[in-house]
């Protein structure tokens, strides 16, 4: 999760716990720093948070001069001291803090394992100290840029070898790594703040970089070895702005990070041309067979993506699924056995209500898969089978990356439930998985330019409802849309079934009531449409969210928001990034506390 490494004369150890300091606000589950200290490079580490490794470096100085630390959050690998970084080779003789995920690592551990290399930790880490060794011949640089030719994935890197004291070898590749220039002395972070009171200098490092820090020397190189220049940038941002990257709040920076946060929880996972694959559900064919029904339990967000699941894992799979908030469905004495699977969705993994639920539903002889992005937590710990969403810290309190990984998991679990059971037909999970696959840039180019969904919040903020309108998955995501415009802006918002509309909601419907509607379900377009004029004839102005090869809307709408075309039933995962963004930019308007909404709270561990 977070990096830090030093260079120079300095006591490493203190520049590392400082670094490392900064970075907590991320969130984290353990800590560590590897310091050359009494020529050896010796590394000290320690499960929950930083005060637990700074207690065990009083008991057990390390005096150094070059070092790396590292906070994590764990994605292999349960947060353990054993799973901690920094990881040394076998021979002590590497040091490697990574940030990332290794997509291949079990092909290079067992490539390594042939070699005679031992592992000890569960990580998809531990691999790459023992490869840099595998390579070392004196020179660490050639050793790293081996070592990061056979890997595939995401990572940022710092290295150092026992033999070449006072240098530290960085690399990145989809995973941000920054370098701090000081005077004599230099810095790699995964992020500015966690050197900002040292410097102010600082170059960033591209993808398939490298740069070789020395106490009196920096340089760096390319793909090829060749080496290159890179501009050195003047950070201006005060220490608070820096921990958000530049972002007014981790809220908006979250929505920023949804493209990676996709990326990485389709890694390994889904794979074109291949059966999706996931560790960690242990499903077979015959026991998804003998489940007469399914029940999605979760609160909040986390509901509304179970909203999403029950037509996805419906659709895909044919089996019957149900979907219930965990503190209704608790006290309702629900109908479980063991023909019942349970799949419980938590970012947090710790919610009473939701990990009460899994531990009932098991007592009744249910199984349970997890849902959470939170590895090691509570519910992922007592669930049978377990999907980690993989969107890093989420830290804002409406949850918005974390919303759309929960998809990635419910669509990622639906196909492979169908391949299991062959209830659809190959090529039409194929062209759904690549198309999965184009979701990461989709998402981007919707958030690359925010003009109009700004301007139409500008439009709405001082309103007093709000109504949210769609059909078949649309619904879903006009239910999400309305709670993210409820917990950022408090404005009351309400979301109908199109078809319902006449049945209750139309009666307050009048002149100037904003309607957001969203149309991406191509065979219901049509009725959606009508929907429309319904309550545009009685004054509503209205903002639709369309594909991009509906025009009709644009005739009786104030506002098209148009996305890029995908399949209708991953739509909801393009549909809802507009409506996050509205949101945050009502609160905004209002001058409200976007990151920290009245009354809410990140994680409820009270019943
Ligand atoms: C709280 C948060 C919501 C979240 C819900 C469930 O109410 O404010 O944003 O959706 O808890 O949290 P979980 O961690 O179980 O997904």
């Amino acid at each position: 999760c977070g990096i830090v490494g030093y260079v120079g004369n300095k006591d490493a150890s203190e520049v590392l716990i400082s670094g490392l300091s900064r970075l907590e606000y991320r969130g984290y589950d353990s800590a560590g720093i590897s310091v050359l200290h009494d020529g050896e490079l010796t590394v000290k580490k320690a499960a929950g948070r930083l005060k637990n490794l700074e207690e065990k470096l009083q008991e057990e100085k390390v005096h150094g001069h070059m070092g790396i630390g590292h906070t994590r959050w764990a994605t292999h690998g349960a947060p353990l001291d054993k799973n901690s970084h920094p990881h040394n080779s076998n021979n002590g003789k590497i040091s490697v803090v990574h940030n990332g995920i290794i997509e291949n690592y079990m092909e290079v551990k067992e490539r390594l394992q042939g070699l005679g290399y031992v592992f000890y930790s569960d990580t998809d880490t531990e691999v790459i100290p023992n490869l840099v060794d595998y390579y070392y011949s004196g020179n660490l640089l050639e050793a790293v840029k081996k070592a990061a030719a056979d890997l595939k994935g995401s990572y940022a890197l710092g290295v150092m070898a026992l033999n070449e004291p006072d240098k530290i070898v960085a690399t990145r590749k989809d995973s941000p790594l920054v370098v701090g220039v000081g005077d004599k002395e230099y810095f790699i972070a995964s992020d500015v703040p966690a050197v900002l009171n040292y410097t102010k200098s600082f170059v960033y490092l591209n993808d398939g970089e490298f740069a070789e820090l020395c106490k009196d020397s920096l340089q760096f190189f390319n793909q090829d070895g060749e080496q290159i220049e890179r501009e050195v940038t003047e950070i201006t941002w005060s220490a608070e702005s820096a921990e958000k990257g530049g972002y007014a709040h981790f809220t908006i920076k979250e929505i920023y990070e949804q493209p990676k946060a996709l990326k990485d929880t389709m890694t390994g996972r889904i794979v074109p041309g291949k059966k999706v694959k996931l560790d960690d559900i242990h499903i077979t064919k015959e026991m998804l067979e003998d489940y007469s029904r399914i029940y999605i339990i979760a609160c909040g967000t986390a509901y509304n993506a179970g909203l999403i699941g029950k037509v996805a894992i419906e659709n895909l799979a044919r089996i019957p699924v149900e979907v219930d908030v965990a503190s209704e469905f608790r006290y309702r004495n629900p109908i479980i056995d063991a023909k019942t699977l349970v799949i419980v969705i938590s970012q947090s993994g710790e919610t009473a209500d939701t990990l009460a639920v899994s531990r009932e539903a098991q007592k009744f002889g249910a199984r349970v898969i997890a849902i959470t992005n939170v590895v090691g937590s509570s519910i992922a710990r007592e669930a049978d089978d377990v999907f980690y969403t993989w969107a890093g810290p989420e830290i804002g309190v409406a949850s918005t990356k974390a919303y759309l990984t929960m998809l990635v998991a419910i669509y990622s679990i639906g196909i492979y439930f169908a391949e299991l059971l062959g209830t659809q037909q190959e090529s039409y999970l194929e062209n759904l998985k690549k198309e999965l696959l184009t979701l990461p840039e989709k998402v981007a180019s919707i958030i690359a330019d925010t003009t109009r969904i700004e301007h139409f919040a500008d439009k709405i903020h001082t309103e007093k409802d709000v109504f949210f309108l769609g059909r078949g998955l649309d619904y879903q995501i006009a239910v999400e849309a309305s709670l993210k415009l409820k917990e950022l802006s408090y404005i009351h918002s309400e979301a109908y079934p199109g078809g319902e509309l006449k049945h209750g909601s139309i009666a307050l419907i009048e002149d100037d009531i904003t309607v957001i509607a969203s149309l991406t379900q191509r065979d219901l377009l049509e009725k959606m449409q009508s929907n429309i004029k319904e309550v545009v004839s009685r004054g509503a102005k209205v903002m639709a969210i369309t594909f991009e090869d509906n025009h009709d809307v644009e005739h009786f709408s104030d506002e098209v928001i148009i996305i890029p075309n995908t399949m209708d039933l991953i739509a909801p995962i393009l549909a809802v990034v507009p409506l996050q963004l509205l949101a945050y930019y009502v609160a905004l308007y209002k001058g409200l506390d976007v990151d920290k909404p009245r009354n809410l709270a990140k994680s409820v561990t009270v019943e």
